[in-house]
């Protein structure tokens, strides 16, 4: 029987399924399901600096009579931050001591602020490793892409000082050069680069005249975008890779792992499906591997990289070319 069990971040997982930051790994209950379908390991729901402050700002106008002085505005949000946070380092707590899979804590990161510390309570309360989710949307027309950069290296410099455990950053592909910025991530010491964030996107609503928000869910067709990254970064990175965005299925994980991917982390398909779609991927990764001849992941993993690639032009193609699509 094959060997499906692959080494990310320097933590040994039996598969190479992940599931990835969301609501579906905000409690204990959902994280013992993951584990039961398969799952080789969870990164937890991002805190988010955003999400603490709203809570606070929240509490503080539901009690607008009240007419807290500053003073008292900063205990509340004080005691919000404490809150949320404690109730992170619970869920890592209480989920490594239901499960024997590797959870991953996430912190989203935006600016420095206070991170650094909480990293370090993460890495006390027992998480295995440590995600950081950092996106600067490139909007401001005031900030050079180089200041944008600036930033991730600052927050990585910081944390990687702090904790022991391994740290993976959590990128989107807005960067203009894009393969240099992932290696030079991957010279600051972190073990892992998670290839992309999918983040929130605006849509409008044309007879409304709203705006609202357009898929929250991947789709398959969104794979070939990390596919093509994973298989040029991969023998360039000095750290392990995981994928993200559009793995819906067992061929989409054989793929990621061709390309050079030592793990795949997922959340649409389970929204869609359920945690025992995990169990249906395996299989295929399974059987494939039986198929093939593999006995273990290793023996497969960046065969289809840009470095063992037989025709690696391929990932480099970016134009519809009758010549090449086939397609006038
Ligand atoms: C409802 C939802 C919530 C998410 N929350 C987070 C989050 O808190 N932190 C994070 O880094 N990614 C978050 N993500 C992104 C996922 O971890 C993942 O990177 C993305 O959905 C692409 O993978 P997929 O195609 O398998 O869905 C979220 C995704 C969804 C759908």
């Amino acid at each position: 029987m094959a060997d499906l069990s692959t080494t990310y971040l320097g933590l040994k997982l039996k598969n190479p399924i992940i599931i990835g930051s969301s609501g579906l790994t905000n409690s204990v209950e959902n994280i013992k399901e993951a584990a039961a379908n398969g799952a080789a390991a969870v990164v937890l729901k991002s805190l988010f600096e955003e999400q603490i402050q709203h809570a606070a700002n929240q509490a503080i106008a539901q009690n607008e009579q009240a007419d807290f002085n500053t003073e008292a505005k900063e205990y509340i949000r004080n005691y919000t931050r404490i809150n949320d946070v404690d109730t992170y380092l619970n869920l890592i707590r209480e989920s490594k001591n239901a499960v024997d899979i590797p959870i991953i804590a996430s912190i989203n990161c935006v600016s420095m602020a206070e991170w650094t510390e909480f990293a370090k309570r993460i890495e006390a309360a027992g998480a295995d490793a440590l995600e950081l989710n950092i996106f600067i949307l490139p909007s401001d027309p005031h900030f050079s892409g180089e200041q944008n950069e600036q930033i991730y290296f600052e927050i990585i410099n910081k944390v990687i000082k702090t904790v022991k455990i391994p740290v993976a950053v959590k990128i989107s592909y807005y960067f203009s050069g894009l393969a240099k910025m992932a290696l030079k991530l991957s010279w600051t010491g972190i073990a892992g680069l998670v290839l992309f964030n999918r983040f929130y996107s605006p849509d409008i609503d044309i007879e409304n005249f709203e705006l609202k928000s357009s898929n929250v869910f991947s789709s398959p067709a969104e794979l070939p975008i990390s596919l093509r990254w994973v298989a040029m970064l991969s023998s360039k990175v000095q750290c392990d890779i995981s994928a993200s965005t559009g793995v819906h299925d067992g061929k989409a994980v054989i793929k990621e792992l061709l390309a050079g991917a030592k793990a795949v982390q997922i959340a649409s398909v389970i929204y869609k499906k359920g945690f025992q779609e995990i169990g249906v991927m395996l299989t295929e990764l399974e059987s494939w591997m039986d198929r093939h001849n593999f006995a273990s992941t290793d023996q497969f993993i960046g065969k289809m990289s840009v470095g063992k690639a037989e025709n690696p032009a391929v990932y480099e193609r970016v134009q519809f070319m009758k010549h090449f699509s086939g397609i006038e």
